[in-house]
Parts: C-alpha cells; sequence; structure tokens
C-alpha cells in the first residue's frame, strides 16, 4: 500500500514515516522543508534500512501535486503540512489561513480529482477551544481556539466534514494530538526547532545543553496542582504508532466513509513544573528557571479522554513520562544542532 505524507520530514511526520517503513507501507514523502531537514528522512532510511521516496514540493502547488498522483498509484494520504506556531500565527494569520486552510483545500481538490479518498489529518486537541470541559472527548463541539493556528484546524475538520457529506467515497480521519514530546530511541531523529523553540520540551533540552540561559515558566497561579499549566504528553513514536493504527482501521472498515475523529493522549495532565523535575532526573542537569506572568490565550489544564482510540484502534500511548525525557535528552545530547552537521 503507497501512502502520501505531506510535511512528512519534519518532526512528527518522520517518526510516522519511520513506523510506516517498519510496517511495510511503501511512502512518497512531499514536503517543502519550510520548517525541516532532508537530512530527517535520510536518517529514517538508515534507521529502517528502507527508503521513501522524497519530492520537494509545496501543498499549495496544484500543479507539482497533480504530477505526483499522476505518477503513482497512491491509496492514502496522511496530511502533517503544516505551519504551527501558535504565537506567530497571530501576527502573521494569513500565511496561517494561506498554508493550513487553503493548502490543505488543494490537496483535497488533487485527491479527488485522482479518486484517492483515504484521509488522515493532523489535528490537534485545541480544537476544542476555551468552551469544553476537562478530558476532552470527540462527542464534544468544536470549540473556538484562541488562535489563528487553532482556528485553522476547527476549518479544515469542517471542510473535511462538508466534504463527506458531498462525496459518499470520502474516508477522513481526524487525529487529534495533545502534546508529543520526545524522540526515536535512536537519538539520531527528533523535534529540530528553528531559533527559538516554541514549545516546552525543545526549550528546557536547550537550556539543559547550555545553548538558553534559563527557561520561562509563563504563570504559577493557575487553578493546578501546583500553580502551572498542565498538559497530556504524549512520545511522539506512540503518535506515530496511531497513525499506522489509523490507516489499519481504515483498511478494516472498508464499509465506512464519512469522517472520523480520535484523541490521541495519554489521558493524565502533567504540569511544567513536573515537567522540568523529570527532565532533570533524566538529564542529571539542573533546569535554571524564572516564572514569568501568564501568556494570553494559554488554558490552565487540558488532557484527553483517548478511551475511542483505544478500543477502536487498537492504540494506545504506552511509553512513560520518564522515557520521554532520557529520549528527548539523547537527542539534544547527540545532536545540538539538530539536523544540522
Ligand atoms: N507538534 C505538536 O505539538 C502538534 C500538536 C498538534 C498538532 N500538530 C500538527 O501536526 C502536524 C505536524 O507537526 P510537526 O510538529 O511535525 O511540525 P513540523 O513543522 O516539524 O512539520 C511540518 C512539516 O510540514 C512542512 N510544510 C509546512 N508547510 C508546507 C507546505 N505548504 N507544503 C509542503 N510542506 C509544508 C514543513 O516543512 C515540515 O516538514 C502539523 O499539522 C501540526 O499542526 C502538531
Amino acid at each position: 500500500m503507497k501512502v502520501l505524507v505531506t510535511g512528512g520530514a519534519g518532526y512528527i511526520g518522520s517518526h510516522t514515516v519511520l513506523s510506516l517503513l517498519e510496517n511495510n507501507y511503501d511512502v512518497i514523502v512531499y514536503d517543502n522543508l519550510v520548517n525541516s531537514s532532508i537530512e530527517s528522512i535520510d536518517r529514517v532510511e538508515k534507521l529502517t534500512g528502507k527508503t521513501a521516496a522524497f519530492i520537494e514540493g509545496d501543498i499549495c502547488d496544484k500543479k507539482k501535486l497533480s504530477q505526483v498522483f499522476q505518477n503513482s498509484k497512491i491509496d492514502a494520504v496522511i496530511h502533517f503540512a503544516a505551519l504551527k506556531a501558535v504565537g506567530e500565527s497571530a501576527a502573521i494569520p494569513l500565511s496561517y489561513y494561506q498554508n493550513n486552510v487553503y493548502g490543505s483545500v488543494c490537496l483535497l481538490e488533487i485527491m479527488q480529482q485522482h479518486k484517492v479518498h483515504d484521509f488522515i489529518f493532523s489535528s490537534s486537541a485545541t480544537v476544542y477551544g476555551e468552551e469544553n470541559n476537562v478530558p476532552y472527548v470527540e462527542t464534544m463541539k468544536l470549540g473556538t481556539p484562541s488562535s489563528p493556528y487553532g482556528a485553522s484546524k476547527v476549518m479544515v475538520e469542517r471542510i473535511l466534514a462538508d466534504l463527506a457529506l458531498s462525496n459518499n467515497n470520502f474516508r477522513g480521519v481526524s487525529l487529534r494530538y495533545f502534546n508529543p514530546i520526545g524522540a526515536h530511541e535512536s537519538g539520531t531523529i527528533g523535534e529540530d526547532p528553528k531559533g527559538i523553540p516554541n514549545n516546552l520540551l525543545p526549550y528546557v533540552a536547550q537550556v539543559a545543553v547550555g545553548k538558553r540561559d534559563k527557561l520561562s515558566i509563563f504563570g504559577n497561579d493557575y487553578p493546578t496542582k501546583d500553580g502551572s499549566c498542565e498538559r497530556d504528553y504524549l512520545h511522539v513514536m506512540d503518535l506515530a504508532q496511531g497513525h499506522v493504527a489509523a490507516l489499519d482501521w481504515l483498511n478494516r472498515h472498508n464499509e465506512f466513509s464519512g469522517v472520523e475523529a480520535f484523541n490521541l493522549g495519554t489521558g493524565n495532565g502533567v504540569s511544567v513544573f513536573s515537567i522540568v523535575e523529570a527532565f532533570e532526573k533524566a538529564s542529571g542537569k539542573k533546569i535554571p528557571f524564572e516564572v514569568s506572568p501568564r501568556r494570553a490565550g494559554d488554558l490552565a489544564a487540558f488532557w484527553a479522554n483517548a478511551s475511542k482510540a483505544n478500543k477502536e484502534l487498537n492504540w494506545q500511548a504506552n511509553r512513560s513520562l520518564a522515557q520521554m525525557m532520557t529520549d528527548t535528552w539523547r537527542w539534544q545530547l547527540n545532536n545540538p544542532n539538530g539536523f544540522l552537521i
């Protein structure tokens, strides 16, 4: 079975390509490398001893996309390609809507033209917005996220629902990721943010190797156990395997058409202070930090009800918090400059 993976050179994409190759899928990666390096795919190939085709291209380039579908018989698409920095999305919203929403529309249009109907979308817990109570469950209504990034994910989920209503052949899966962290256990692929990391773990890891002075913890007066924000962190390899589970689910359910959403998380909220403590334990390094004011738009705490994915996809986030920390540390230590060699 041949799978087109947009954004496959990125953080979650590269780990998923590895899992797909390990499970004997043929893979074509389509990525414009705006936030990644082709080195990630080279390393995945070395790790698996298998090859993935790579095409450098933009999802907004319909001509190029169309050629890809023309040249290969693609059975399913996993769509990671997107811009993902919440703060940046407020500064340049039009770029986010162009890339994440228009780009998805282009991809879906070309898929329709070539009669490819199986589609797995990288959605996010952010689609639950501020209105829903935790733990988040898939039966809740889509919320109103505070950032253009979050709004772009809600928009694409709505587009998928409308497409499914208009086309009985369409088979969509929205995977709502909670907070992926960690790296492949080999320490050869991992998250390689360009510039100042937006996410907690890469920042903590860069403080540990001395690239940054100290961590800012945004708010210690939230109504949580220790006052810091709580998130549902899951290991990126568990998340990668969630995509293989979703493809297997589509393959098992020939009769299915429509769109189905699944939460991919552990079901536990972990605080920022707990992350710092766990990372210090795994690395043996002290993480200097300061408490800064709350950031606009940050929710106090959210975590998944992941029982639908557990039951229907036969998927579970099995790796422990300690392993997430050890694997992040191994990746950071072995690759202080990320994929730059
Ligand atoms: N990392 C998270 O915490 C998280 C959480 C929830 C959802 N997601 C979603 O998961 C997906 C993957 O996230 P990631 O963390 O791996 O990010 P990433 O930036 O590492 O990967 C995204 C990839 O898409 C590529 N890309 C971006 N725009 C493109 C375009 N127009 N055409 C072709 N390629 C393009 C980038 O070069 C990159 O390789 C994204 O859709 C993101 O919104 C991520």
